[in-house]
Protein backbone atom coordinates (compact mmCIF):
# COMPACT_ATOMS: atom_id res chain seq x y z
CA UNK A 1 0.00 0.00 0.00
CA UNK A 2 1.47 3.40 -0.54
CA UNK A 3 2.50 6.17 1.86
CA UNK A 4 -0.70 7.99 2.81
CA UNK A 5 -0.65 11.18 2.52
CA UNK A 6 -2.31 13.97 5.20
CA UNK A 7 -5.17 14.66 2.91
CA UNK A 8 -5.96 10.95 2.95
CA UNK A 9 -5.73 10.78 6.21
CA UNK A 10 -7.89 13.92 7.46
CA UNK A 11 -10.65 12.56 4.84
CA UNK A 12 -10.41 9.46 6.92
CA UNK A 13 -11.32 11.34 10.03
CA UNK A 14 -14.01 13.30 8.27
CA UNK A 15 -15.74 9.80 8.73
CA UNK A 16 -15.40 9.47 12.45
CA UNK A 17 -17.85 11.08 14.32
CA UNK A 18 -18.48 11.72 18.34
CA UNK A 19 -20.96 9.65 19.04
CA UNK A 20 -22.68 12.08 21.02
CA UNK A 21 -22.26 15.33 19.41
CA UNK A 22 -23.04 13.71 16.12
CA UNK A 23 -20.60 15.65 13.73
CA UNK A 24 -16.69 14.72 12.73
CA UNK A 25 -14.01 15.08 14.44
CA UNK A 26 -12.61 17.36 11.67
CA UNK A 27 -15.46 19.67 11.74
CA UNK A 28 -15.41 19.88 15.46
CA UNK A 29 -11.95 20.38 15.34
CA UNK A 30 -11.36 17.76 18.35
CA UNK A 31 -8.63 16.33 16.28
CA UNK A 32 -5.04 17.16 15.24
CA UNK A 33 -2.68 15.55 12.89
CA UNK A 34 1.17 15.33 14.23
CA UNK A 35 3.49 13.95 12.23
CA UNK A 36 2.97 11.42 9.35
CA UNK A 37 5.79 9.35 8.58
CA UNK A 38 6.01 6.03 7.37
CA UNK A 39 2.68 5.03 7.70
CA UNK A 40 2.43 6.24 11.55
CA UNK A 41 0.25 9.12 12.04
CA UNK A 42 0.72 11.05 15.54
CA UNK A 43 -3.03 12.57 16.35
CA UNK A 44 -4.07 14.37 19.08
CA UNK A 45 -7.75 14.23 20.26
CA UNK A 46 -9.44 16.63 22.66
CA UNK A 47 -12.41 15.92 24.33
CA UNK A 48 -14.95 18.39 25.51
CA UNK A 49 -14.02 16.58 29.12
CA UNK A 50 -11.80 14.47 31.09
CA UNK A 51 -14.47 12.36 32.25
CA UNK A 52 -15.35 11.27 28.90
CA UNK A 53 -17.45 8.31 28.44
CA UNK A 54 -16.67 7.62 24.84
CA UNK A 55 -12.89 7.46 24.30
CA UNK A 56 -12.66 3.88 23.78
CA UNK A 57 -15.09 3.81 20.94
CA UNK A 58 -13.47 7.20 19.33
CA UNK A 59 -10.23 5.71 19.81
CA UNK A 60 -11.51 1.92 18.04
CA UNK A 61 -13.25 4.72 15.59
CA UNK A 62 -9.89 5.86 14.61
CA UNK A 63 -8.10 3.44 14.34
CA UNK A 64 -10.51 1.32 12.09
CA UNK A 65 -11.15 4.85 9.73
CA UNK A 66 -7.43 4.99 9.34
CA UNK A 67 -6.23 1.34 8.63
CA UNK A 68 -7.57 1.06 4.81
CA UNK A 69 -5.76 4.46 4.10
CA UNK A 70 -2.74 2.83 4.49
CA UNK A 71 -2.02 3.76 8.52
CA UNK A 72 0.08 0.98 9.78
CA UNK A 73 0.25 2.63 13.28
CA UNK A 74 -1.73 5.34 15.14
CA UNK A 75 -0.24 7.34 18.02
CA UNK A 76 -2.74 8.71 19.92
CA UNK A 77 -2.92 11.34 22.73
CA UNK A 78 -5.94 12.18 24.64
CA UNK A 79 -6.48 16.06 26.15
CA UNK A 80 -9.62 17.44 27.11
CA UNK A 81 -10.91 21.37 27.31
CA UNK A 82 -13.90 21.61 29.06
CA UNK A 83 -16.08 24.08 27.38
CA UNK A 84 -17.98 26.81 28.83
CA UNK A 85 -22.12 26.88 28.97
CA UNK A 86 -23.44 29.36 27.45
CA UNK A 87 -25.71 31.01 29.93
CA UNK A 88 -22.19 31.21 32.30
CA UNK A 89 -20.80 33.04 29.46
CA UNK A 90 -23.51 35.35 28.77
CA UNK A 91 -23.92 36.24 32.06
CA UNK A 92 -20.28 36.66 33.02
CA UNK A 93 -21.78 36.28 37.14
CA UNK A 94 -19.05 33.60 38.61
CA UNK A 95 -15.68 34.47 36.88
CA UNK A 96 -13.88 31.17 35.93
CA UNK A 97 -16.36 29.03 36.55
CA UNK A 98 -17.52 27.53 33.19
CA UNK A 99 -20.52 25.49 34.38
CA UNK A 100 -22.77 25.57 37.38
CA UNK A 101 -24.32 21.75 37.29
CA UNK A 102 -27.70 21.86 40.05
CA UNK A 103 -28.55 18.78 41.93
CA UNK A 104 -31.92 19.07 42.95
CA UNK A 105 -34.97 16.67 43.86
CA UNK A 106 -38.90 16.69 43.97
CA UNK A 107 -38.10 15.49 47.22
CA UNK A 108 -36.71 15.42 50.26
CA UNK A 109 -34.10 11.94 51.29
CA UNK A 110 -33.65 10.96 47.99
CA UNK A 111 -29.89 11.18 48.45
CA UNK A 112 -29.49 14.47 46.30
CA UNK A 113 -26.70 15.30 48.81
CA UNK A 114 -24.79 11.81 48.01
CA UNK A 115 -25.05 12.27 44.25
CA UNK A 116 -23.99 15.84 44.82
CA UNK A 117 -20.40 15.04 46.92
CA UNK A 118 -19.44 11.78 44.67
CA UNK A 119 -20.47 13.31 41.52
CA UNK A 120 -18.15 16.45 42.29
CA UNK A 121 -15.31 13.86 43.72
CA UNK A 122 -15.44 11.85 40.13
CA UNK A 123 -15.12 14.50 37.99
CA UNK A 124 -12.26 15.60 39.93
CA UNK A 125 -10.36 12.09 40.37
CA UNK A 126 -10.97 11.83 36.74
CA UNK A 127 -9.32 14.86 35.75
CA UNK A 128 -11.04 18.30 35.86
CA UNK A 129 -11.55 21.32 38.35
CA UNK A 130 -14.59 20.82 40.53
CA UNK A 131 -16.08 23.22 43.42
CA UNK A 132 -19.29 22.28 45.19
CA UNK A 133 -21.68 24.62 46.70
CA UNK A 134 -24.20 23.56 49.50
CA UNK A 135 -26.67 25.57 48.76
CA UNK A 136 -29.47 23.63 51.14
CA UNK A 137 -29.15 26.05 53.95
CA UNK A 138 -31.89 24.65 56.35
CA UNK A 139 -29.59 21.15 56.12
CA UNK A 140 -26.47 21.99 55.04
CA UNK A 141 -25.01 17.97 54.61
CA UNK A 142 -21.86 18.77 52.64
CA UNK A 143 -19.50 19.38 54.99
CA UNK A 144 -20.01 16.15 57.08
CA UNK A 145 -20.36 13.91 53.43
CA UNK A 146 -16.94 15.23 52.54
CA UNK A 147 -15.75 14.98 56.52
CA UNK A 148 -14.25 18.24 57.09
CA UNK A 149 -15.69 21.07 59.17
CA UNK A 150 -12.48 23.79 58.23
CA UNK A 151 -13.44 27.35 58.61
CA UNK A 152 -13.24 29.02 55.14
CA UNK A 153 -10.62 31.79 55.14
CA UNK A 154 -12.29 35.29 54.78
CA UNK A 155 -9.94 37.62 52.83
CA UNK A 156 -12.36 40.87 53.35
CA UNK A 157 -16.02 41.23 54.38
CA UNK A 158 -17.05 40.05 50.82
CA UNK A 159 -14.34 37.53 49.69
CA UNK A 160 -14.42 34.03 51.37
CA UNK A 161 -12.22 31.07 49.81
CA UNK A 162 -13.28 27.79 49.49
CA UNK A 163 -12.06 24.91 51.87
CA UNK A 164 -10.64 21.87 49.99
CA UNK A 165 -11.71 18.05 50.61
CA UNK A 166 -10.85 14.77 47.92
CA UNK A 167 -10.01 17.83 45.30
CA UNK A 168 -12.95 19.04 45.54
CA UNK A 169 -13.37 22.73 46.29
CA UNK A 170 -16.22 23.60 48.81
CA UNK A 171 -18.44 26.03 50.79
CA UNK A 172 -21.22 25.87 52.75
CA UNK A 173 -23.59 27.58 55.33
CA UNK A 174 -22.61 24.28 57.66
CA UNK A 175 -19.07 26.04 57.76
CA UNK A 176 -19.66 29.38 58.68
CA UNK A 177 -19.67 29.98 62.41
CA UNK A 178 -22.79 31.92 63.20
CA UNK A 179 -21.22 34.61 64.85
CA UNK A 180 -18.99 35.04 61.75
CA UNK A 181 -22.12 34.96 59.73
CA UNK A 182 -22.26 38.59 58.06
CA UNK A 183 -25.60 40.38 59.30
CA UNK A 184 -27.49 39.58 55.74
CA UNK A 185 -27.39 35.89 56.52
CA UNK A 186 -30.39 36.74 59.22
CA UNK A 187 -31.83 39.01 57.09
CA UNK A 188 -35.64 37.91 55.92
CA UNK A 189 -34.51 37.48 51.95
CA UNK A 190 -33.11 33.97 52.01
CA UNK A 191 -32.96 34.66 48.47
CA UNK A 192 -30.23 37.69 48.35
CA UNK A 193 -28.83 35.52 51.00
CA UNK A 194 -27.65 32.88 49.29
CA UNK A 195 -26.73 35.49 46.08
CA UNK A 196 -24.91 36.90 48.53
CA UNK A 197 -23.32 34.44 49.13
CA UNK A 198 -22.82 32.69 45.45
CA UNK A 199 -20.98 35.57 44.49
CA UNK A 200 -18.78 35.84 47.25
CA UNK A 201 -16.67 33.28 47.32
CA UNK A 202 -13.51 33.40 45.40
CA UNK A 203 -13.38 29.67 43.18
CA UNK A 204 -11.10 30.82 40.99
CA UNK A 205 -10.74 28.41 37.82
CA UNK A 206 -13.34 25.52 37.78
CA UNK A 207 -14.35 22.95 34.68
CA UNK A 208 -17.81 22.45 37.19
CA UNK A 209 -19.42 23.99 39.98
CA UNK A 210 -21.87 21.60 41.21
CA UNK A 211 -24.77 22.79 43.61
CA UNK A 212 -26.41 20.68 45.67
CA UNK A 213 -30.14 22.58 46.25
CA UNK A 214 -32.40 22.17 48.62
CA UNK A 215 -34.81 20.08 48.84
CA UNK A 216 -38.04 20.21 46.80
CA UNK A 217 -39.50 22.79 44.53
CA UNK A 218 -40.14 25.51 46.78
CA UNK A 219 -39.14 29.26 46.82
CA UNK A 220 -35.44 28.94 48.04
CA UNK A 221 -34.75 26.55 45.24
CA UNK A 222 -36.76 28.27 42.69
CA UNK A 223 -34.90 31.59 43.24
CA UNK A 224 -31.80 30.08 43.03
CA UNK A 225 -32.15 28.00 40.21
CA UNK A 226 -33.24 31.51 38.61
CA UNK A 227 -30.23 33.63 39.84
CA UNK A 228 -27.24 31.64 38.56
CA UNK A 229 -26.54 30.63 34.74
CA UNK A 230 -26.77 27.17 34.89
CA UNK A 231 -25.76 24.72 32.10
CA UNK A 232 -28.19 22.19 33.15
CA UNK A 233 -29.72 20.21 35.72
CA UNK A 234 -29.64 16.69 37.37
CA UNK A 235 -32.72 15.52 39.25
CA UNK A 236 -32.58 12.69 41.76
CA UNK A 237 -35.06 10.18 42.26
CA UNK A 238 -35.61 7.07 43.76
CA UNK A 239 -37.81 4.42 41.61
CA UNK A 240 -40.98 4.38 44.27
CA UNK A 241 -44.16 5.36 42.79
CA UNK A 242 -44.55 8.55 45.02
CA UNK A 243 -41.31 9.96 42.81
CA UNK A 244 -42.97 9.90 39.68
CA UNK A 245 -44.91 13.01 41.03
CA UNK A 246 -41.78 14.71 42.50
CA UNK A 247 -39.91 14.28 39.54
CA UNK A 248 -42.54 15.73 37.34
CA UNK A 249 -42.59 18.61 39.50
CA UNK A 250 -38.93 19.13 39.58
CA UNK A 251 -38.92 18.68 35.71
CA UNK A 252 -41.78 21.51 35.17
CA UNK A 253 -39.84 23.86 37.62
CA UNK A 254 -36.81 23.46 35.34
CA UNK A 255 -38.51 23.75 32.17
CA UNK A 256 -40.96 26.95 33.46
CA UNK A 257 -37.33 29.12 34.16
CA UNK A 258 -35.80 27.42 30.94
CA UNK A 259 -33.00 25.55 32.60
CA UNK A 260 -31.64 22.70 30.43
CA UNK A 261 -32.26 19.18 32.19
CA UNK A 262 -29.51 17.25 31.99
CA UNK A 263 -31.32 14.07 33.28
CA UNK A 264 -32.50 11.82 35.74
CA UNK A 265 -30.16 9.74 37.94
CA UNK A 266 -32.42 6.88 39.83
CA UNK A 267 -30.82 6.13 43.24
CA UNK A 268 -31.31 3.44 45.59
CA UNK A 269 -32.36 1.34 42.45
CA UNK A 270 -31.88 -2.15 44.08
CA UNK A 271 -30.04 -4.31 46.46
CA UNK A 272 -27.67 -6.66 45.95
CA UNK A 273 -28.16 -9.24 48.39
CA UNK A 274 -24.63 -10.09 50.16
CA UNK A 275 -25.92 -13.84 50.82
CA UNK A 276 -27.33 -14.98 47.56
CA UNK A 277 -25.86 -11.92 45.36
CA UNK A 278 -29.00 -11.55 43.31
CA UNK A 279 -30.43 -8.10 42.70
CA UNK A 280 -33.06 -7.22 44.95
CA UNK A 281 -35.90 -4.77 43.64
CA UNK A 282 -36.94 -2.69 46.78
CA UNK A 283 -38.23 -0.12 45.00
CA UNK A 284 -39.50 -2.04 41.77
CA UNK A 285 -36.75 -0.95 39.48
CA UNK A 286 -36.35 0.84 36.43
CA UNK A 287 -39.08 3.66 37.35
CA UNK A 288 -36.04 6.45 36.93
CA UNK A 289 -35.23 5.30 33.30
CA UNK A 290 -39.13 4.77 32.66
CA UNK A 291 -39.93 8.47 33.63
CA UNK A 292 -36.98 9.96 31.82
CA UNK A 293 -38.66 8.35 28.69
CA UNK A 294 -41.84 9.76 29.61
CA UNK A 295 -40.28 13.29 30.51
CA UNK A 296 -38.39 13.36 27.28
CA UNK A 297 -35.16 13.82 29.70
CA UNK A 298 -31.90 11.82 29.15
CA UNK A 299 -31.66 8.61 31.71
CA UNK A 300 -28.21 9.17 33.54
CA UNK A 301 -27.66 6.26 35.13
CA UNK A 302 -29.00 4.19 38.95
CA UNK A 303 -26.96 3.85 41.45
CA UNK A 304 -27.71 0.86 43.89
CA UNK A 305 -28.05 0.79 47.71
CA UNK A 306 -24.73 -0.15 49.43
CA UNK A 307 -24.23 0.29 52.66
CA UNK A 308 -20.77 1.85 51.95
CA UNK A 309 -22.54 4.97 50.17
CA UNK A 310 -24.16 5.25 53.17
CA UNK A 311 -21.41 4.43 55.90
CA UNK A 312 -19.13 7.06 53.08
CA UNK A 313 -21.25 9.93 53.88
CA UNK A 314 -21.53 9.45 57.69
CA UNK A 315 -18.22 9.17 58.13
CA UNK A 316 -17.03 11.96 55.69
CA UNK A 317 -15.60 8.99 53.49
CA UNK A 318 -17.41 9.21 50.20
CA UNK A 319 -17.20 5.87 48.06
CA UNK A 320 -15.89 7.48 44.79
CA UNK A 321 -12.77 8.92 46.97
CA UNK A 322 -11.58 5.35 46.91
CA UNK A 323 -11.28 4.97 43.36
CA UNK A 324 -14.02 2.71 40.74
CA UNK A 325 -13.85 -0.41 42.65
CA UNK A 326 -14.95 0.71 45.88
CA UNK A 327 -18.73 -0.60 46.91
CA UNK A 328 -20.73 1.90 44.69
CA UNK A 329 -18.05 4.02 43.24
CA UNK A 330 -18.69 2.05 40.26
CA UNK A 331 -22.00 3.25 39.25
CA UNK A 332 -21.58 6.61 40.24
CA UNK A 333 -18.56 7.28 38.39
CA UNK A 334 -20.66 6.06 35.69
CA UNK A 335 -23.37 8.68 36.31
CA UNK A 336 -20.56 11.02 36.94
CA UNK A 337 -19.42 10.76 32.98
CA UNK A 338 -22.71 10.95 31.86
CA UNK A 339 -23.57 14.03 33.63
CA UNK A 340 -20.06 15.34 32.13
CA UNK A 341 -21.31 14.27 28.30
CA UNK A 342 -24.56 16.03 28.80
CA UNK A 343 -22.74 18.87 29.82
CA UNK A 344 -20.72 18.77 26.58
CA UNK A 345 -23.76 18.22 24.51
CA UNK A 346 -25.61 20.84 25.64
CA UNK A 347 -22.69 23.40 25.74
CA UNK A 348 -21.98 22.49 21.99
CA UNK A 349 -25.83 23.03 21.22
CA UNK A 350 -26.82 19.56 20.64
CA UNK A 351 -30.22 18.35 20.98
CA UNK A 352 -30.73 15.91 23.97
CA UNK A 353 -31.90 12.38 23.23
CA UNK A 354 -34.69 11.17 24.38
CA UNK A 355 -32.79 8.24 25.85
CA UNK A 356 -30.11 7.78 26.94
CA UNK A 357 -27.88 4.76 25.59
CA UNK A 358 -25.74 3.60 28.52
N1 LIG B 1 -27.22 4.64 47.05
C1 LIG B 1 -27.27 4.67 48.38
N2 LIG B 1 -27.01 3.57 49.12
C2 LIG B 1 -27.08 3.62 50.47
N3 LIG B 1 -27.38 4.72 51.17
C3 LIG B 1 -27.64 5.84 50.48
C4 LIG B 1 -27.59 5.89 49.07
N4 LIG B 1 -27.87 7.16 48.68
C5 LIG B 1 -28.10 7.86 49.79
N5 LIG B 1 -27.95 7.09 50.87
C6 LIG B 1 -28.15 7.47 52.28
O1 LIG B 1 -29.47 7.97 52.41
C7 LIG B 1 -29.53 9.08 53.28
C8 LIG B 1 -30.10 10.30 52.55
O2 LIG B 1 -29.22 10.68 51.51
P1 LIG B 1 -28.89 12.20 51.23
O3 LIG B 1 -28.62 12.94 52.48
O4 LIG B 1 -27.87 12.22 50.17
O5 LIG B 1 -30.30 12.65 50.64
P2 LIG B 1 -30.80 14.12 50.28
O6 LIG B 1 -31.75 13.95 49.14
O7 LIG B 1 -29.69 15.03 50.11
O8 LIG B 1 -31.61 14.47 51.61
P3 LIG B 1 -32.15 15.93 52.05
O9 LIG B 1 -33.37 16.13 51.26
O10 LIG B 1 -32.38 15.76 53.50
O11 LIG B 1 -31.07 16.93 51.72
C9 LIG B 1 -28.10 9.29 53.75
O12 LIG B 1 -27.91 8.64 54.98
C10 LIG B 1 -27.26 8.62 52.68
O13 LIG B 1 -26.00 8.15 53.16
MG1 LIG C 1 -29.21 16.86 51.13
Amino acid sequence: MPEPTREAVIEALRTVQDPELHKDLVSLGMVKLGDLRDGVASLVVTLTTPACPLRESIERDIRQALAPVGVREVKLHFDSKVAAGRAVADKASLPGVKNLVAVASGKGGVGKTTVAVNLSIALARMGSSVGLLDADVYGPNVPVMLGTTAEPKALDERTILPVEAYGVKMISMGLLNPGDRPLIWRGPMLHSVLQQFLRSVRWGELDYLVIDLPPGTGDVALSLVQSVPLTGAVIVTTPSAVSLADVRKAVEMFRQVNVEILGVVENMSYLMCPHCSKRVDVFGYGEGRRMAEMFGVPFLGEIEIEPQIRVGGDTGKPATAFGEDFPGAKSLFAMARQVAARVSVVNLGGQAPNIQIL
